[in-house]
């Protein structure tokens, strides 16, 4: 690998390594070269004419694959590190050396318009499939960019918004993801985001750049901002920012060679981006040196729809007069009815848009299974409300009438959702709902499929279809992939990633979404998605985790062992229909009597198992001993707590199948006594309670809880020791307080080194 040396360059050089040279690639500056960055996480948007970072102007013909809300419903890393290698290959092919992917933010609230975007409400499921994603793609050479860091998780006023979260739900939930692809994955790039995170911006954000993701993760990449994210180039690059992208014209070089000669910033830290810019350039090089032939948009074709069968959830196949509805029996005739089967919805809005080599159309694919059954056409309805809608919705029902099953496609035109932008709401069209309703009352026999970015509220949908497929956005062979689960050729094992509200006054940041006057209160805490659900006892239409499948799987034998890595979990998973199939195996902890706060259970691990009919086989999972902790505010750090944990083997949050529990050890913290340590907590301590009492006898009347008819203890429990001085009188002091707190902290600290 070439190695550049970044003492070799003048700190203006320096500077001028750290800000594009335009708006995809960056300066060549002595014989560091010119990089190129560009989007996305579902398809390579290279763009040779016009730029933009909206998707508004067009780029080279790529793969467009199934968007992340789609590829998140496959549960399957194996298929996201294929679909990243693909992503390289393709990069490669058009000159790029850094693709903007994987967009990993949590779907905190289902109204956020680039939901579409990110993989789930999780981010034990978003990280891993994430780290697969950057490990395939990088192993052709070509880095990923992390995104968004952090806690972007609403569109609107995302430039300027804060993003204001308590500790704990900001670890747990939404930097969690970020730290499991770093950790697991190397990522050549993190793209910090645009909004700000507790009150400062995160290309500003020393504690966010430099202290967790590098001094406690352990990142060794660069920093790039995302497009137009800097306000301040100085102060980004003393908080920890490498790359401003895109480039500024030398305007903000200038400002930073200016700041270290006026002795404002250190020409070292100038340095250390630069050499990290340095380092990024070799890798870089190395990757172009690996030469790759011009992708095979045919053979990536297959695989995005290979790739989009795998993300299909059915929701819900319900028997029709004991006729089941899927998969569709050939030789019987089709109505298929919506836009979307003639111009389907398979990408997002914005900047990840990509220019597919080819798109499927869901009638054509559909037609082309359909071998000699009838398969007629009906509109329905339009997506921009052109047309006359019950002219359009008539004739839909008389072709649903006349057929076998009638096919129904709904869901969100590209001008409903989108980057930049968050809904509303989160109702289907108008004119879809009573198009279904009119449709179901002719012909009983009527399936759903859904495509969508943003989660939708189908509770009208579930109490009337007989059946339900679930497309989200499935990239440009979604047409095929379709088609393909709704013949049965493939068996749906989509899962779902995020929790589908009764209604969307159920949803945890309701009330707190999307933020106003620059400041969005992530109230719900660590309760996000499921968690919120399961906490408050709430139904949902659909819950995280769910899918059927047209076989069944039966689950035994869950084991678990404890041991220094973590729990093992182990269940053997049976095949018990007539149809191969493919299972989301998801295991789900809980830690009963936890001294802390904690939802009622956590997605910690999770597997995809394909099985013959009538087979079985026994999968085992490792949920690492990190998965476990929770953030200790007091303590500022991860802590295992000793005790039982509970692991249920599921088939969703909702369908456990197996629950064992297994002992494992804590973390023993210990936490030092001070003046501000309440008396319940002093009291706890091994002998405290003679040595306190014999320093500051506590009057006979307090130490009878019957004298006051409450229970002093309890009542006294929460006073801080040191505010006992008050009732003292001057007879004890706060030397004698704190030579006693002392001694029980060395009392406590022998007691835990024995
Ligand atoms: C956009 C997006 C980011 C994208 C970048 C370049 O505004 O936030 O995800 O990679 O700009 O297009």
């Amino acid at each position: 690998m070439t190695t550049h040396d970044p003492a070799s360059l003048s700190t203006a050089q320096q500077a001028a390594v750290g800000s594009g040279a335009d708006f995809w690639s960056t300066k060549q500056v002595g014989d560091v070269p010119s990089l190129v960055l560009t989007d996305g996480p579902h398809g390579v948007r290279r763009q040779v004419g016009a730029t933009d970072h909206l998707g508004l102007a067009g780029s080279e013909p790529a793969t467009c694959f199934p968007p992340a809300v789609g590829l998140g419903q496959s549960w399957d890393t194996d298929l996201a590190a294929k679909v990243g290698t693909a992503l390289g290959l393709e990069s490669r092919a058009l000159g790029v050396d850094v693709l903007l992917g994987p967009g990993i933010n949590i779907k905190r609230d289902p109204r956020c318009g680039r939901n579409f975007e990110y993989y789930s409400e999780d981010p034990h499921l978003s990280g891993t499939l994430a780290a697969s994603w950057v490990r395939g793609l990088q192993e052709t050479g070509v880095g990923a960019s992390l995104k968004h860091f952090a806690a972007n998780n609403t569109e609107y006023d995302r430039m300027r918004s804060s993003s204001d979260i308590a500790p704990r739900p900001l670890r747990e939930i939404y930097l969690r993801a970020f730290q499991h692809v770093v950790q697991k994955a190397q990522p050549w790039t993190v793209m910090c985001s645009y909004n700000r995170v507790n009150g400062v911006y995160a290309s500003e954000n020393h504690w966010l750049l430099t202290e967790v993701l590098r001094d406690e993760w352990g990142f060794d990449g660069v920093v790039v901002s995302d497009w137009g994210a800097v306000s301040n180039r100085v102060k980004a690059v003393a908080a920890g920012l490498d790359l401003e992208m895109p480039g500024a014209g030398g305007v903000t070089d200038a400002q930073v060679v200016a700041a270290v000669e006026e002795g404002e910033l250190e020409a070292a830290v100038v340095a250390r981006a630069a050499a990290r810019m340095l380092a990024l350039a070799a890798k870089a090089e190395a990757g172009r040196a690996v030469r790759v032939a011009a992708f095979d948009a045919e053979a990536h074709h297959d695989l995005a729809r290979q790739v989009a069968a795998h993300c299909v959830v059915l929701l819900k196949n319900e028997p029709v007069e004991g006729r089941a509805v899927l998969p569709l029996e050939e030789g019987r005739s089709l109505a298929v009815i919506g836009e979307f089967a003639q111009s389907p919805r398979y990408q997002g809005g914005g900047s990840s848009h990509v220019n597919p080599t080819r798109v499927d159309l869901p009638l054509e694919e559909i037609r082309a299974l359909a071998a000699d059954s009838e398969v007629t056409y009906a509109a329905g309805f339009t997506t921009d409300g052109s047309g006359d809608a019950a002219a359009l919705r008539d004739e839909a029902v008389r072709a649903a009438a006349a057929a076998d099953t009638a096919v129904v496609l709904l869901g969100l035109a590209a001008h409903q959702e989108s980057e930049g932008f968050d809904r509303d709401h989160i109702e289907l069209p108008t004119e879809q709902l009573r198009l279904l309703a009119a449709v179901v009352r002719a012909q009983p026999r009527t399936v759903v499929v859904l495509s969508h970015g943003g989660v939708l509220r189908l509770a009208d949908v579930d109490h009337q279809a007989a059946a339900v497929l679930d497309g989200a956005l499935l990239g440009q062979a979604g047409g095929g992939a379709l088609a393909d689960v709704l013949f049965g050729r493939v068996n749906p094992s989509g899962r779902l990633t995020e929790t589908v509200p009764v209604r969307i006054e159920d949803t945890p940041a309701y009330l707190d979404f999307p933020g106003e006057h620059g400041h969005v209160a992530y109230g719900e805490g660590l309760f996000v998605g499921y968690r919120w659900y399961d906490a408050r006892s709430m139904e949902a239409t659909y819950p995280f985790g769910h899918g059927l499948s047209y076989t069944s799987f039966a689950y035994s034998g869950l084991e678990l062992t404890a041991g220094a890595q973590g729990i093992t979990a182990s269940v053997t998973v049976t095949n018990t229909g007539q149809r191969a199939g493919r299972e989301v195996v998801q295991f789900y902890v809980t830690r009963p009597g936890s001294a802390v706060v904690r939802p009622p259970q956590e997605l910690k691990g999770h597997t995809v198992v394909a099985l013959a009919a009538g087979t079985a086989e026994r999968v085992s999972v490792l949920i690492e001993r990190q998965d476990l902790a929770y953030w200790d505010v007091r303590a500022d750090r991860w802590i295992v707590e000793g005790g039982g944990y509970d692991v249920r083997a599921a088939a969703s949050s909702r369908d456990i199948r197996a629950t064992a529990t297994v002992e494992v050890e804590g973390d023993g913290l210990i936490l030092p006594l001070t003046l501000d340590s309440t008396l319940g907590e002093v009291m706890a301590a091994p002998g405290a309670a003679e040595i306190l009492g014999a320093l500051m006898p506590m009057p006979a009347a307090a130490a009878d809880s019957d004298v006051l008819g409450v229970d002093m203890a309890r009542m006294m429990a929460s006073i801080p020791v040191g505010r006992l001085l008050s009732f003292a009188a001057g007879a004890v002091t706060a030397a004698d307080l704190e030579k006693l707190l002392g001694d029980l902290n060395a009392a406590r600290a022998t007691a835990a080194g024995s």
